[in-house]
């Protein structure tokens, strides 16, 4: 059965820390889905992960759909929330609306995920209205890189530390049933989370936050890079360029395929067919 939105007011309540990583594909999203996380992102972060890309700036409603329907195939228990990408919800409200529900119609997603505070409450309301769940995301919002002038880390001021506890009150107001809080000082992450009522989902913003979200591959080991706020739980990309290794020595060597991957040949037919050929020459 597939989680709903209501169980993560109910994980904050009870003070059960959830537990979120993004997913791109059909066989990442089973297995996160296996491992018990309640909520998988496909996140716009894809762009980089999955594409190359060096910004999601580049990502499109094409890319996201997609990859969000892969991801959808692949759960059974976690709520699927799928970002709007750069230029999907800026333009006007009624763009918004109807991109966010071509996540959830086409998409198969229960929920959508966009970046900004104040500036996005309204296109936030008007989403939320048309009875689409809703997660917004403050703090370092990768969309605006260009803007920011890079990843830097946000809030680190008195008046930037209150703009973002506005961002996220402004959120909460608009009818978010969450809130991503990106790359802030931990105790502003604390500060956030005890002013809401919604749950605060933290990347890089501390352990006080209800939740945790991280990139899948980053955990994994997988992405090549190690973020500061990311830690790696395994090395995939040892582990699989070894075994990538090993096939291809093995099959230069002809230790690979042995008679164990081979189909064999139903005896009858094969002497029907060697007799066969024997006559024709
Ligand atoms: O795109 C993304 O991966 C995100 C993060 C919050 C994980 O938005």
């Amino acid at each position: 059965m597939r989680i709903r939105v209501t169980k993560f007011q109910e994980m904050k309540q009870r003070g059960e820390p959830i537990a979120s990583v993004t997913a791109y594909d059909y066989a990442m999203a089973r297995v996160a889905d296996a491992a018990g996380i309640p909520l998988i992102l496909v996140g716009d972060s894809l762009g980089n992960v999955m594409l190359g890309y060096n910004s999601t700036v580049r990502v499109t409603m094409g890319d996201m759909l997609h990859h969000a329907k892969a991801v959808v195939r692949g759960t059974e228990n976690a709520l699927v929330a799928v970002d709007l990408p750069f230029m999907s919800y800026q333009v006007s409200e009624e763009e918004a609306l109807r991109n966010a529900g071509r996540m959830l119609q086409e998409g198969g997603a229960q929920a959508v995920k966009l970046e900004g505070g104040l500036r996005t409450a309204d296109t936030i309301e008007r989403i939320v209205e048309a009875g689409i769940p809703v997660i917004g995301h403050i703090g370092l919002t990768p969309q605006s890189e260009h803007a920011f002038g890079g990843f830097r880390v946000q809030g680190t001021e008195v008046e930037s530390a209150r703009d973002l506890i506005e961002d996220a009150l402004a959120v909460q107001e608009a009818g978010a049933f969450a809130v991503v809080i990106e790359t802030v000082p931990s105790e502003l992450g604390k500060l956030v989370t005890e002013r809401l009522s919604i749950p605060t989902i933290g990347i890089g913003a501390g352990p006080h936050c209800d939740g945790q979200i991280q990139v899948l591959h980053d955990i994994l080991g997988l992405s090549g890079r190690q973020p500061k706020h990311s830690k790696a739980y395994a090395k995939l990309q040892e582990t699989i360029t070894q075994a990538i290794a090993s096939y291809a020595e093995e099959v230069r060597s002809g230790a690979f395929p042995t008679v164990e991957q081979g189909i064999p040949m139903d005896a009858g037919v094969l002497r029907e067919l060697i007799d066969a050929l024997s006559s024709e020459q």
